[in-house]
C-alpha cells in the first residue's frame, strides 16, 4: 500500500514546495517513488495556481531540486487523505489544527522541526520578505529533516 505525506506552509510557494521536491528526490533515490504520494499545500489560498517563488526555485535548483508544484490551499479533507502532514512552522500547525473537526485524531500532524535536533529553530523561517540566505537556509533545514520524516512515514501503520 502506498504511503502519503503532505507538507504545509503559509503560501505554498516557498517552504512546502521545497519540502515536497526534496522528499520526492529522496524517495526517487531509494527507488520508492511508485510507493509514496508527496504533495504540498498552503494555509492561505492567495497564491493558488501559481508556481513556486522564482527566488526559491533558483536556489533549490542550484541545490539539485527542481520545484514543479503549483500552489493550492490546504483543505479539511487533507487531514483524512494523508498519512503524515508536516507543518513548516507553529502558525501553520495551529491553522491546520483549527481546521480539524472537534475530536479529530491529530497524531499525523507534525512540525518539521520535530525531526531535527535542537540546534535548529522550532520554525522553518519564512524566507518570503528576506534575502537569498533565507532561501538557502530553508533548503538546508529541509534536506536535514527529510530522511527522518521518510523513516517516520514508513514506520506508520
Ligand atoms: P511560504 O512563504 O509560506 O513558505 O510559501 C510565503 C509566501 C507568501 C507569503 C508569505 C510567505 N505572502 O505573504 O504572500
Amino acid at each position: 500500500m502506498s504511503k502519503s505525506v503532505l507538507f504545509v506552509c503559509l503560501g505554498n510557494i516557498c517552504r512546502s514546495p521545497t519540502a515536497e521536491a526534496v522528499f520526492l528526490s529522496h524517495v526517487q533515490q531509494l527507488g520508492e517513488a511508485g510507493n509514496v504520494v508527496v504533495d504540498s499545500a498552503g494555509t492561505i489560498g492567495f497564491h493558488q495556481g501559481k508556481p513556486a517563488d522564482p527566488r526559491m526555485r533558483k536556489i533549490a535548483l542550484e541545490c539539485g531540486y527542481d520545484l514543479q508544484s503549483r500552489s493550492r490551499k490546504f483543505a479539511e479533507a487533507d487531514l483524512d487523505n494523508f498519512d503524515l502532514i508536516i507543518a513548516m512552522d507553529r502558525e501553520n500547525l495551529q491553522d491546520i489544527k483549527a481546521m480539524a473537526p472537534a475530536g479529530s485524531d491529530l497524531g499525523a500532524v507534525k512540525l518539521l522541526s520535530d525531526f531535527l535536533d535542537n540546534q535548529w529553530p522550532t520554525d522553518v523561517p519564512d524566507p518570503y520578505y528576506g534575502g537569498d540566505e533565507g532561501f538557502a537556509y530553508v533548503v538546508d533545514m529541509i534536506v536535514t529533516a527529510v530522511p527522518k520524516i521518510y523513516a517516520e512515514l514508513m514506520s506508520r501503520q
